[in-house]
C-alpha cells in the first residue's frame, strides 16, 4: 500500500490543497510573505470602505492607508512570484485531479490579483489625471498620462476585480479551513 507521508516525487505537477498526512511546509520566508500579503491586503479593503465622502479629510487619509497597502502588496508579491519561480511548492500526496486543478486556479489567479490589482490602482490615479499620493511623504507619482476616454474603463476594472475577489479569497480561505476542520488533513499547517 501506498505511504501516504511520502511525497509523490514530482514537486512542480503537484501544487494542490488537498494533501493527506504530508509533512511538507513551504519554507519560513514563503510562509511569512503569504501572511503579510494576507495582512495589507485586509488592510486595502478596509481602508477603502472606511474612506468617507469626496473630499473629507478622512478619505483623504484612508485612501492613503489604501495606497501604501496595496503599493507594499505589490512589492512583496514581485519577490514571492521570484521565489515562487525559483522553488516551487513543497510536495504533497495526489488528489482528486479536480480538486488539484481547483486550488491550482486559484493560485494563479491569487498570483494575478496581487499583482495587477495594485497597478490596476496607480493607473486609476493617473489616467483620472492624478498623481498617486504617497502619504506621509509629500511625495507622489505617476507611470502614465491622463487619458479621459480610458479612465472609465480602468476604475470600473480595479472595483470589478475588487469585488469578484472578495470571493476567490473566501473560497480559497475557505478551502483551506475546510481541510484542517473537517477533512483534518495537514494542508493547513503547510502554510503555518
Ligand atoms: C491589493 C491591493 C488593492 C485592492 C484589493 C484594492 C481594492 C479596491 C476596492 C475594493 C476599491 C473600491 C471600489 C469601490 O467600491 O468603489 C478600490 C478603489 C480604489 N483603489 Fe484600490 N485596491 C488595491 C490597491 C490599490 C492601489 C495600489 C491603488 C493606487 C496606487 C489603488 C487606488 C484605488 C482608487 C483610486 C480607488 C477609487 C477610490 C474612489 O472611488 O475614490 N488601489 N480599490
Ligand atoms: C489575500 C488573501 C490571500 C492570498 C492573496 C493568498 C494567496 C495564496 C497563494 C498564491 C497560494 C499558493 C502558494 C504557492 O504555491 O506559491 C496560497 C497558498 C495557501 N494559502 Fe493563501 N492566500 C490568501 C489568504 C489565505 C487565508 C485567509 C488562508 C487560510 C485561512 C490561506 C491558506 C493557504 C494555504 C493553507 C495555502 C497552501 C496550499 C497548499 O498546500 O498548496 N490563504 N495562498
Amino acid at each position: 500500500m501506498k505511504d501516504l507521508a511520502q511525497p509523490n516525487g514530482d514537486h512542480h505537477a503537484v501544487d494542490m490543497l488537498h494533501a493527506p498526512g504530508t509533512r511538507f511546509r513551504y519554507d519560513r520566508l514563503a510562509i511569512l510573505m503569504h501572511w503579510a500579503i494576507f495582512l495589507l491586503v485586509v488592510v486595502a479593503y478596509a481602508a477603502v470602505n472606511l474612506r468617507g465622502p469626496k473630499g473629507s479629510e478622512s478619505r483623504d487619509f484612508w485612501m492613503g492607508i489604501h495606497v501604501w497597502a496595496g503599493l507594499l502588496v505589490l512589492g512583496l508579491s514581485l519577490l514571492r512570484l521570484g521565489w515562487r519561480l525559483t522553488h516551487g511548492p513543497p510536495p504533497v500526496d495526489s488528489s482528486s485531479i479536480v480538486m488539484t486543478w481547483l486550488a491550482k486556479a486559484a493560485h494563479i489567479a491569487l498570483y494575478a490579483f496581487i499583482i495587477l490589482q495594485p497597478i490596476f490602482g496607480v493607473l486609476t490615479f493617473n489616467v483620472e489625471g492624478n498623481p498617486v499620493p504617497l502619504l506621509g511623504t509629500g511625495m507622489s507619482f505617476s507611470i502614465v498620462g491622463a487619458n479621459a476616454s480610458l479612465a472609465p474603463l480602468v476604475e470600473d476594472l480595479h472595483e470589478a476585480v475588487g469585488e469578484i475577489f472578495y470571493y476567490v479569497i473566501g473560497l480559497h480561505a475557505a478551502a483551506a479551513l475546510w481541510h484542517h476542520y473537517v477533512l483534518r488533513d495537514d494542508t493547513m499547517r503547510r502554510m503555518i
